[in-house]
């Protein structure tokens, strides 16, 4: 029997999600959406395009407006892009509000049809929306995820890749902690053909490569003015489910619970995560400088502030 992975918003970031996926052979997709006609239209015009990528993985578009989410029954992974985007001038967290109800009302209908499934979240602010899911869900801590990680990571590969003008498939980045400005990326562990960044690169280029991967997604932002990213995202997302479906056990950043490791308790922040069929299978704990920790646990404070406000 093929997987089903369930897409929850049909905007830019769920409908390429939905896309790499059927075009991937991964999963047949169900793609959700409020709006009455969207969702349906685009798995349709994906269908439609199935002959010529070569792929039988199947789309399907369902509204939700009535509530009903039975279509979605039986999925192996949920992931969850719905919420508003980013507006230029806006920040991740001035989302929080409105996109906690919506995550909230929308992760106890998945637990309802999908009650094994694993859950990935997108919405912004990323680490919040997914201690809310996971929450709301009662799921154990290994089925909720927060994509962050990958898609920081890979920006600031393509720009490590830009400035030493060598191959992304030569560039590993790492970036841990919270998907807000005060992330942490780590040049130490990012390589060039496993060359560590500080041995490649003059200190000012490397800081200049960390503010602009911290800022990546608001220079999208301003670029677009209208939305977000999405093609770096949902990559990202892709990325994740592929490792989960295929159980291929990649080690990713992602956000996940935290109970002790890295010295944060009950929160959820981006750290290096062994992917699986189960879920997070194993948390990866490397070594950090006092002045990395320090970023860490700077960077924890910022969601924790968040969390607290919604009461999580
Ligand atoms: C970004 C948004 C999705 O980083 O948070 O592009």
């Amino acid at each position: 029997m093929r997987k089903k992975v369930t897409v929850v918003g049909s905007g830019f970031v769920g409908s390429t999600t939905a896309q790499r996926i059927v075009d991937m052979e991964l999963a047949d997709v169900v793609i959700t959406d409020i709006l009455e006609g969207a969702p349906a239209g685009k798995a349709l015009d994906m269908m439609e395009s199935a002959p010529i990528t070569r792929t039988d993985s199947h789309a399907t578009g369902i509204s939700t407006n009535t509530g009903d989410y039975s279509a979605t029954a039986g999925s192996d992974i949920v992931v969850i892009t719905a919420g508003l985007p980013r507006k230029p001038g806006m920040s991740r967290d001035d989302l929080l509000k409105t996109n906690y109800g919506i995550v909230s009302s929308v992760v106890e209908q998945i637990v309802k049809h999908s009650p094994n499934c694993i859950i990935i979240v997108v919405s912004n602010p990323l680490d919040a929306m997914a201690q809310a899911a996971f929450k709301v869900s009662g799921f154990p801590k290994q089925r909720v995820l927060g994509m962050a990680g990958v898609l920081d990571s890979a920006r600031m590969s393509a720009f490590v890749a830009m400035e030493c003008k060598v191959s992304v498939e030569n560039v590993h980045s790492f970036v841990l902690g919270g998907h807000g400005d005060d992330m942490v990326p780590l040049p130490r562990y990012s390589t060039v053909a496993g060359i560590p960044l500080p041995d490649l690169l003059p200190k000012e280029r490397i800081d200049s490569i960390v503010d602009r991967t911290r800022k990546g997604g608001a220079e999208i932002v301003n670029l677009l003015k209208t939305g977000s990213a999405y093609y770096a995202p949902s990559a990202a997302v892709v990325e994740m489910v592929e490792s989960i479906l295929k159980d291929k056990k990649k080690i990713l950043p992602c956000a996940v619970y935290l109970d002790g490791e890295y010295g944060i308790k009950g929160l959820f922040v981006g750290v290096p995560v062994k992917l699986g069929a189960k879920g997070a299978e194993e948390i990866i704990q490397i070594k950090l400088s006092a002045e990395e920790n320090a970023s860490l646990q700077k960077s924890a404070a910022s969601v924790k502030e968040l969390v607290t406000v919604l009461g999580l």
